[in-house]
């Protein structure tokens, strides 16, 4: 194997896939072994795509973050963060500013098991906890010793609000996290969109729901509709590749599987109100 990070504890279990580690196998990271590429292999004959999906996902972020980091952010809430490895928000922040803070957040212990392991401590933080639960985020040991809330934080939802079914209302999750945060804080997301003549997108999902997990594409009004009360940057809500782009050649193939994808921020008539978080 393998150069994993260890020593691990007993919930990681190297002889199953992990969905997370099979990501960061399709990312082209090193924090996998075999089972994860053989579930990964098999995975892609369903959905070819999933690696120009998941590399467009990743990059969005990456832009995302140096954007708001170059714009005076130094606090970062990574919610559904997976593994921290290949771009992750530590080291986009580390190029410019060496003390920016990072929490990473997921509900996978396998997940914050691997990147406790991962992550430098004396910026960094990792929780296991579900995001839907915006105090015991917020509130958190790991959030207290980080962040000072009194000053803005990037709160990033990369391709993890799809996993967030109607009944869990997403777009109040959202604002609970707006709603605690200071004025200048800010929010990038991306989202799976399933709307008609993308019928791609319905078929990949359907095969994504077969052998991963369920996911919730929504119209683009609905994800708008988690923008509610933020100011959305420049260029609006679009195709996650088209998010001021950089350089490097858009997986075109993968555009509208990628989903949409927005920054914004939350403007300063905005207090915060921390008494009730939910
Ligand atoms: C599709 S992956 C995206 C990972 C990462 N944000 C990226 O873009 O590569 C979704 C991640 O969100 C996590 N997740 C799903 N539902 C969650 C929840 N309710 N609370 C916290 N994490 C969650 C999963 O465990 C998984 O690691």
């Amino acid at each position: 194997m393998d150069e994993m990070p260890g020593p691990l504890p007993s919930e990681v279990d190297l002889s199953q896939p992990n969905i997370a580690r099979m990501w960061d196998y399709l990312l082209g990271g090193r924090v996998n072994v075999e089972a994860d590429r053989e579930a990964a292999r098999r995975l892609m004959k369903s959905m070819p795509e999933l690696p120009g999906v998941l590399r467009a996902n990743r990059a969005f972020a990456a832009r995302a973050v140096r954007l708001l980091a170059k714009a005076g952010i130094r606090q970062f809430l990574d919610l559904g963060s997976g593994l921290a490895t290949v771009h992750p928000a530590h080291e986009v922040v580390g190029e410019g500013d060496a003390e920016a803070r990072v929490l990473y957040v997921d509900n996978d212990p396998v997940v914050a098991a691997h990147n406790k392991l991962l992550v430098p401590t004396r910026t960094c933080a990792v929780l296991r906890a579900d995001l839907r639960d915006t105090a015991a985020v917020l509130e958190s040991p790991q959030a207290q010793r980080l962040f000072d809330l009194n000053q803005p934080v990037a709160v990033l939802l990369i391709a993890v609000l799809d996993s967030l079914p109607h009944a869990d209302r997403p777009a109040d999750i959202v604002a609970r996290y707006r709603d605690a945060l200071v004025a200048g804080s800010c929010v990038a997301l991306t989202h799976a969109v399933g709307t008609q003549p993308h019928t791609s997108t319905i078929q990949a999902a359907r095969a994504y729901a077969k052998h991963v997990a369920p996911v919730h594409l929504r119209t683009r009004s609905e994800i708008a509709g988690f923008l509610n009360g933020w100011d959305v940057l420049y260029p609006g809500l679009v195709p996650t590749p088209d998010w001021r782009p950089g350089p490097a050649v858009a997986d075109h193939e993968a555009t509208w599987l990628s989903g949409l994808a927005a920054v914004a921020w939350k403007p300063p008539q905005l207090a915060a109100n921390r008494s009730a978080p939910g």
